[in-house]
């Protein structure tokens, strides 16, 4: 069977995840982030990774406590041993027929690696749906604005 490029979760946004505000908080939306993309990124792998880069974290609305959240990752793009994966967040009341809002978006990069920490190579991801081809030039016009960016960062790093 093909592998499945895409992960969801979905849960209720708990009382303890609030923030000084009422809402969620964003410390909680980046730890869910960081556990759908790396169940989505390790089902890719078949294998342990870790988080090499998380980029682009916009905050589009905030997320109420009792909403159910939605997560959705994607492997987009891969290397020789990283996979780029987009994460969509989204919410909506729990009674009721609206639609999910997107609340969160952003890419985090995750690296496949061997029992010594060393990366080590991952199945390639060849898109061949229109969007699935759009999503991957996305992956890499960003990896290409990361180096400018990271030149930037050099000095203080
Ligand atoms: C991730 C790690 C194993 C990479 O090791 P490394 O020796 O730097 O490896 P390389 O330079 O060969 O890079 C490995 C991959 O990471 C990618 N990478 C490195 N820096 C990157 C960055 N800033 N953004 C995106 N990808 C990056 C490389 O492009 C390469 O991808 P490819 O193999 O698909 O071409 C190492 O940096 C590490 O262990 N970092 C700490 C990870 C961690 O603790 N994460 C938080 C908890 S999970």
């Amino acid at each position: 069977m093909a592998k499945d490029n895409k992960l969801t979760f979905q849960f209720l946004a708990e009382p303890t995840d609030i923030n000084f505000g009422g809402k969620v908080h964003g410390g909680a939306v980046m730890k869910w982030i960081d556990q759908v993309s790396f169940a989505c990124a390790s089902n890719w792998a078949g294998g342990y990774c870790v988080t090499v880069y998380v980029g682009g974290i916009r905050f589009h609305k905030p997320i109420q406590i009792g909403d159910l959240v939605k997560i959705e990752a994607k492997v987009i793009y891969t290397g020789k041993s990283s996979m780029h994966i987009m994460v969509d967040v989204m919410s909506k009341t729990v009674v009721g027929d609206q639609p999910f809002t997107k609340t969160t978006h952003c890419i985090i990069v995750f690296v496949s690696v061997d029992k010594d920490g060393a990366p080590q190579a991952v199945p390639e991801w060849i898109p061949t749906t229109e969007n699935e081809i759009k999503l991957q030039e996305y992956a890499l016009k960003l990896m290409n604005l990361r180096k400018d960016i990271e030149e930037e960062m050099a000095p203080f790093k």
